[in-house]
C-alpha cells in the first residue's frame, strides 16, 4: 500500500517487546512516530534505537508515541535489545515491533523491493491524533536518520496546526515564521499583536507566536 501526507495511516495487531500492540489503541490520542529498521543486530541500526531511547522525553514532552520496527522475530529482538542498552548507554524504553511475518512492513510499504527485497528501508511515518500521515521520510539502509529532525518537524507541524504560520528553512522552536499568504493583513493585525515585517506581500515574518 503506497501512503501519502493526508492518508489515514492504517490499523495493525502485532508483537512487540512490549506485548502485543493494537497500533491504534496504543496512539490514543497522542501523535505517533513510526519507523522501520532493516534487519536486528546492525550497526546503524543499534545506534539509532539507542539514540531514540535518549530523546524519549522530547517525544514524551510533545505527546508523540515512539514505535520501531523491525522484520525480526521477538526472540532476536530481545537479545538485540540487551546489545544496545549495552552499548548505547541508554535504556530501552518503548516498543519494537517483531514483524517477521511482514504484515506491517507491507502495509506501509517499507520494502523497497529494487533496494533489498526482503530488508526494510529507513521509513518514518508521524501520524497526528487524528490517525493522518503528517510526515514521510525514506532513508537508505546505509544512512542512520537525524531524529533530531523528527523532532524539529513535530514541533512544526504542531505549531502551525494551533495557528495561522508556515516555519521558514531551518527554521528552530523560537525563532520567527511566516504568517500564511492566505490571511489577509487586516486579519493578521488580530492574530499576531506583536506585529511583522513583510519583506514582500507574501513574505511576512513574525515572532513564533506562541513564545
Ligand atoms: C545497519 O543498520 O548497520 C545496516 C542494516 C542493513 C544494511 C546496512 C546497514
Amino acid at each position: 500500500m503506497t501512503l501519502r501526507l493526508g492518508d489515514t495511516a492504517p490499523d495493525f495487531s502485532q508483537d512487540s517487546t512490549e506485548g502485543t500492540i493494537n497500533f491504534y489503541d496504543f496512539v490514543g490520542d497522542s501523535w505517533a512516530v513510526l519507523f522501520s529498521h532493516p534487519k536486528d543486530f546492525t550497526p546503524v541500526c543499534t545506534t539509532e534505537l539507542g539514540y531514540v531511547g535518549k530523546l524519549k522525553p522530547e517525544f514524551d514532552k510533545r505527546n508523540v508515541k515512539v514505535l520501531g520496527l523491525s522484520v525480526d522475530p521477538l526472540s532476536d529482538h530481545t537479545q538485540w535489545v540487551g546489545d544496545i542498552e549495552e552499548t548505547q548507554g541508554h535504556q530501552f524504553n518503548f516498543p519494537l515491533l517483531a514483524d517477521a511475518d511482514r504484515k506491517v512492513s507491507n502495509l506501509y510499504d517499507m520494502i523497497h523491493p529494487n533496494a533489498n527485497d526482503t530488508l526494510t528501508v529507513r521509513s518514518v511515518f508521524v501520524i497526528d491524533p487524528s490517525k493522518k500521515v503528517r510526515l514521510i521520510i525514506t532513508y537508505p539502509a546505509s544512512t542512520g536518520r537525524n531524529f533530531d529532525e523528527i523532532l524539529r518537524v513535530i514541533d512544526s507541524l504542531q505549531l502551525t496546526d494551533g495557528y495561522k504560520v508556515a516555519t521558514p528553512v531551518n527554521w528552530k522552536d523560537g525563532d520567527d515564521v511566516i504568517i500564511v499568504p492566505a490571511l489577509s493583513d487586516e486579519d493578521a493585525k488580530e492574530r499576531f499583536p506583536k506585529g511583522w515585517v513583510a519583506h514582500k506581500p507574501y513574505l511576512r515574518v513574525t515572532p513564533q507566536p506562541n513564545k
